[in-house]
């Protein structure tokens, strides 16, 4: 194993050792480097002031993803290219197009939300994409700034996408390509001190074995959730194992009718995937999280950490999904559901991780929707969450999966209710009929986000919603925004 952290930055590789293996990418780049143009707003993925661009190798190809630096810590940059604001500018001073994009639209806004909002529209000009105004939107929805200055973003952005520009990236990709290729052939990276673990193994052996060795260590994958537990609960990770680099956990597929998704797999990576299948599952991708936590965030990290609010778990229940869990001495298959005992507690032995999930298709003969509540339209912690998925056998209920996130300890299904609706009518009348066992299925709890009886009552409303938009199609029964695109 190797232990010195290796990285591309401003065109060659740059060697680490000796490092804190939890030190934030922020805190090195500004306290370290001296690269103040990236700054800290929240310190918690939410406002973008932090964002910078990773380079990676990707599907045969160079990719640039925006991330947010204050929730990646250090070692998580090894075998990739770091860009920051500074390094945007020409050697001989000439602005960025982009940066000139804003210059040119007004939309120069303060020291501290400037610099995250170049480098996401930089990213996103690196894509290859022509973004739609419902897409830049997206692009910019984890760039916050307080002071409502997006009319000049979201033209800067535009004229961006309409221009087909080049910069100094685009020049050296081949050579940028070579010497991430080079990285690629390096070992598994192990930092290993006195008192303080981190692996980055590089294939499903090692990191079972990794585990064996260490099960009380925390796995990390995107770090959008561990990364808080450092930045505001100070807690001291000692043995951290981070399962990024294993390309066996970052496959996606299509087999026998299911999607495998690897544990290792980003938000951004599955996006198109599932909501090709299941539109509405795309559209809870969408508005889980911004484009930056997509890029880093998986859907194996928000099935692992149990969250009961955690947004594609009640969806991946209503579907059916099934989950692969790997140790040293073998697999285990079950249904989610089953994976979720009670708050805080998973069917998770400490030797054992997440490897997989699999997705069922759509079969031509069920419904499927998902609904998101939360008081911030983007990126925001759902008060509750709801998927449905229905099968009828003419006009009558054959079955229907029903599940929700936010109304109990864990993402719980609603039993109650899919026994009283199974082999009725499917219509808003029976649904009515229906909805008291929902105060059977749960007795959700009030917090900041919304009181039990608002819980209890949307989670029905919800239902209600379903049912009127399979039994009524016509009915205009959601927000159409800026890009064309249909919230939910
Ligand atoms: Fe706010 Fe990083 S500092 S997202
Ligand atoms: Fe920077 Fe509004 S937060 S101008």
């Amino acid at each position: 194993m190797r232990n010195k952290l290796r990285f591309v930055h401003r065109g060659e590789i740059v060697e680490l050792e000796n490092i804190d293996p939890t030190e934030t990418l922020l805190n090195y780049l500004r306290y370290d480097r001296a690269l103040t143009g990236t700054k800290e707003g929240c310190a918690e993925g939410d406002c973008g002031a932090c964002s910078v661009v990773l380079g990676d190798l990707h599907d045969g190809g160079l990719r640039y993803q925006a991330v947010n630096a204050c929730i990646q810590f250090l070692p998580m940059l090894d075998g990739k290219e770091i860009i920051t604001v500074e390094d945007l500018k020409a050697s001989d001073g000439t602005l960025h197009p982009v940066q000139e994009a804003l210059v040119a639209a007004n939309g120069t806004q303060c020291g501290f939300c400037t610099p995250g909002f170049v480098m996401s529209i930089f990213a996103e000009m690196h894509t290859g994409r022509t973004p739609d105004r419902g897409h830049i939107d997206n692009i910019l929805a984890g760039n916050l700034c307080r002071c409502t200055g997006y009319g000049p973003l979201i033209q800067a952005a535009q004229d961006i996408a309409r221009a087909d520009l080049r910069d100094q990236f685009h020049d050296r990709a081949s050579a940028t390509t070579a010497l991430l290729q080079t990285l690629q052939k390096d070992e598994s990276l192990s930092l290993t001190g006195a008192d303080r673990h981190y692996f980055a193994p590089k294939t499903t052996d090692e990191l079972a074995g990794l585990l064996e060795r260490f099960p009380e260590a925390t796995i990390l994958a995107g770090a959008t959730d561990v990364g808080l537990w450092v930045t505001k609960q100070h807690r001291d990770l000692p043995c951290v194992i981070h399962i990024s680099q294993i390309a066996e956990l970052r496959q996606i597929s299509e087999e026998k009718n299911q999607l495998s998704i690897g544990a290792g797999v980003s938000y951004s990576e599955a996006w198109s995937q599932l909501a090709g299948y299941y539109p509405d599952f795309g559209e809870l991708i969408r508005r889980l999280a911004s484009t930056q936590i997509r890029n880093s965030g998986t859907i194996g990290g928000n099935i692992a950490n149990g969250s009961p609010i955690g947004d594609t778990p009640p969806a991946l229940i209503a579907l059916g999904a099934r989950l692969r869990l790997r140790s040293a001495t073998g697999t285990r298959d079950i249904a989610l559901e089953d994976f979720f005992i009670t708050y805080g507690q998973q069917d998770l032995r400490p030797e054992e991780f997440v490897e997989k999930l699999f997705v069922p298709l759509p079969d031509g003969n069920s419904r499927f929707a998902a609904y998101k509540l939360s008081k911030r339209f983007d990126q925001d912690i759902s008060a509750a969450c709801a998927a449905f998925r229905l099968t009828l056998d003419g006009s009558r209920v054959k079955d229907i999966r029903i599940c929700y996130g936010g109304m109990a300890g864990t993402p719980a299904r609603a039993h109650q209710t899919e026994k009283a609706l199974i082999g009725t009518e499917w219509s808003v009348a029976s649904i009515e009929a229906a909805l008291p066992m929902m105060a059977e299925d749960y007795q959700p709890m009030s917090d900041m986000r919304a009181s039990k009886e608002y819980r209890l009552m949307s989670a029905q409303n919800l239902l209600k919603k379903f049912a009127i938009e399979t039994t009524t199609p016509g009915v205009a029964t959601r927000i159409v925004g800026a890009g064309g695109l249909a919230y939910a």
